[in-house]
């Protein structure tokens, strides 16, 4: 629901970043692939688009979506770490939402850095969870505990629930010539699909805030039946985490 709920933005993000046909890409931590399959579909047959995970299950996944299409692929590879052949080198190096799991985003820049062609574009989509970046009005406590819980189960995790500040930083200390952009997507409760993300995402995570005893049972579902009401509340909205778009442009 999250990678639907961002894909126009992306879209547009890569166009303005001068995707077009005929480029060769790299999608960076792909997850279940939807950004790599967008850019595939972009760049069209005569270009190329590789799928990047650290999870072979993920990879598994993919390329049982590809069917055998002939301008994607998708690799193994730890980015902290990576082993890609630095032979090959993309028009334009991609990421969403991996950045803020990463203990050395310094490394994963360099090796961002080493896979872009001379005058290609690093980008990195991540997302910022600062306090007031879910701003529900007329004001709602539910959301606001899902997003104090959801942090923290970030952090518990070993991330960084405000990693997306950081990433414009990490392109110009890499001495990319960068850009950042930011955008807070507005969730209308009530009449359109997303306003269920809420409960949804309450729901997907409720066994590791019981595990890491971040709720009791009973605050749970006190937290889970005030989303599922502010859902139906038609008047409401709720603007989820702000998403930072940081660029860098390789003049190397
Ligand atoms: C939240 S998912 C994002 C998936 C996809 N990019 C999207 O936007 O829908 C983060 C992905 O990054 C991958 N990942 C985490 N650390 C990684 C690393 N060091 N190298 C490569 N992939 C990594 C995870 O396995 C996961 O699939």
């Amino acid at each position: 629901m999250q990678a639907t709920l961002f894909e126009p933005l992306t879209k547009q993000t890569l166009l303005n970043a001068g995707l077009k046909e005929g480029m060769r890409c790299i999608d960076i931590g792909c997850g279940t692939g939807s950004v790599t399959r967008l850019m595939a579909n972009l760049v069209g047959k005569a270009g190329r688009v590789v799928g990047v995970d650290i999870d072979k299950r993920y990879l598994q996944y993919c390329n049982r979506k590809i069917n055998s299409r002939q301008n994607i692929e998708f690799v193994h590879d730890d980015i902290c770490k990576s082993q890609l052949d630095s032979e090959e080198r993309f028009d334009i190096v991609y990421s969403r939402f991996m950045f803020h799991h990463l203990t050395d985003r310094r490394e994963a820049v360099r090796s961002m850095k080493r896979l872009t062609k001379k005058g290609g574009i690093i980008m990195i989509q991540d997302l910022d969870h600062a306090p007031g970046s879910w701003l529900c009005y007329p004001e709602n406590k539910a959301i606001n505990t899902l997003r104090k819980v959801y942090v923290a189960l970030i952090k518990k995790g070993g991330g960084d629930p405000l990693v997306g500040r950081k990433l414009y930083k990490l392109l110009v200390d890499d001495s990319l010539n960068a850009n950042v952009d930011c955008f807070s997507p507005c969730i209308l409760m009530g009449q359109e699909s997303y306003s269920s993300l809420g409960w949804q995402l309450a729901e997907s995570i409720k066994p590791h805030i019981l595990e890491q005893g971040l709720q009791s049972e009973q605050e749970y579902y006190k937290m889970y039946e005030g989303l599922r009401t502010l859902a139906k509340d038609k008047g409401s909205f709720v603007t989820y985490a702000r998403l930072f778009s940081a660029l860098g442009r390789n003049s190397e």
